[in-house]
């Protein structure tokens, strides 16, 4: 029997073309795996009413380790509207299941790393003082804290009396007094203590195991007083546990001016949900964009790994097809670290740095050319090729 059962996870559109891709590479690293499929995403939702079926929880609760490729998330009208007809008027509600994933199983600790590789023509650039070029090596770890803030799905239009009632009593509420009440749309900013500790904590771990010399609590406390406000107030404590490392606070506008400006002076970032969705995005595309954007969702119990890219639906039927695997397959890299198979992990990274650095195989998006059916006649590889570059430089 192999040692770890992996839940696989393809989702919709590219999902299904770049899992497929980590798993080789995983076999050829030589990690003691077998792979479960588990269903998800828009299929599941048309067909089901629920595109995070039930028995795929039971998969991940039994398995604890998940790989994810991607999926398809489509606005609510849209969704109802391509619900198979015999589910209508049941009440079903498109939820994004990978949200639905991070908050079933609290996989609430979300790191995403943005390294720059060598050599990739994607990196971030910017002029010298003396009219040259110069590209600063970016290796920023974004800690997002994964199932909370605005994300919580504490929302409503047309909110029920009590919730009014309850917003009516802060004085804040006066200049909405008048505004009809369908006319009101409510997403609520939740934040724990105890969760702030969580990802906070992480964060200075990974920096203190990793050699990162500081932590940038990314938030708006200027603005955002109790959420903000209490991220701040448990980073405070939390960084007198290590000593060593400095504690940075930064707002979330002015960090988005700064990573590209300095980008190379950041280490290890903390942000609340939407934030860091937004931080990890802008740092990754310093990197070479989501093509290489990998993360893993960490809860006490769970894990679940995935690119942060989304399904590209129009990519999903070229054949052959043409898409970057490198997110997914550092993303496969991440779940080897998480199981403490750090030297398959490094291995994989390595391999992938090489393949980038020679800059011989390359998807599109490396040659920063639009991607379309004719991007292999102008030199482009296919997604299969770029794992196998990978699996040549690991000797396999
Ligand atoms: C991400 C994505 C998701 C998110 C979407 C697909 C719901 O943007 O993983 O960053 O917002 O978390
Ligand atoms: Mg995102």
């Amino acid at each position: 029997m192999a040692r770890h059962t992996v839940v696989t996870m393809p989702g919709d559109g590219i999902g299904k073309v770049v899992l497929p891709e980590a798993i080789r590479v995983l076999d050829a690293v030589g990690f003691d795996a077998e792979y479960v499929h588990a269903d998800i995403g828009w299929e599941f939702w048309v067909k089901e009413g629920n595109p995070l079926p039930e028995r795929t929880l039971d998969l991940l609760r039994k398995h604890k380790l998940g790989l994810f490729g991607a999926i398809t998330s489509k606005p609510k009208k849209e969704a109802a509207e391509e619900l198979d007809p015999s589910l209508r008027d049941e009440g079903h509600v498109y939820f994004s299941p990978i949200v639905g994933l991070r908050q079933k199983f609290n996989l609430d600790i979300c790191i995403r790393p943005c390294r720059s590789f060598r050599g990739n023509l994607l990196n971030f650039i910017r002029k010298t003082p003396d009219g040259g070029v110069e590209e600063p090596a970016v290796d920023a770890v974004i800690f997002r804290q994964n199932t909370e803030g605005l994300y919580s799905g504490l929302e409503w239009t047309d909110p029920p009396a009590q919730v009014r009632d309850a917003l009516a009593t802060h004085p804040k509420f006066k200049p909405f007094a008048e505004v009809p009440n369908e006319d009101i749309a409510v997403s609520v900013r939740l934040f724990t203590r105890n969760a702030c500790r969580r990802i906070l904590t992480a964060a200075f771990e990974y920096a203190d195991k990793h050699g990162y010399r500081s932590v940038t609590v990314c938030e708006k406390p200027n603005v955002l007083r109790e959420t903000s406000g209490m991220m701040e107030e448990v980073a405070r404590e939390v960084r007198k546990d290590y000593p060593s490392i400095q504690h940075w606070s930064t707002n979330i506008d002015a960090q988005m001016m700064w990573l590209t400006k300095n980008p190379e002076d950041y280490g290890v970032i903390v942000a609340g949900n939407l934030f860091g969705d937004i931080v990890s995005d802008a740092f990754a595309g310093l990197v070479g964009g989501l093509g290489f954007a990998c993360s893993g969702n960490i809860g006490q119990d769970v894990a679940v790994f995935e690119p942060t890219h989304g399904s590209a639906p129009k990519y999903e039927k070229l054949d052959p097809p043409i898409v970057n695997p490198i997110a997914m397959i550092l993303s496969a890299a991440m779940l080897l670290d998480h199981v403490g198979e750090t030297d398959k992990a490094t291995n994989i990274r390595d391999a992938v740095a090489a393949v980038v650095e020679e800059g011989k195989v390359r998807t599109y998006d490396m040659m920063r050319i639009p991607g379309g059916r004719d991007v292999l006649s102008r030199g482009a590889a296919m997604t299969p090729q770029v794992t196998d570059a990978i699996l040549d430089r690991m000797g396999r």
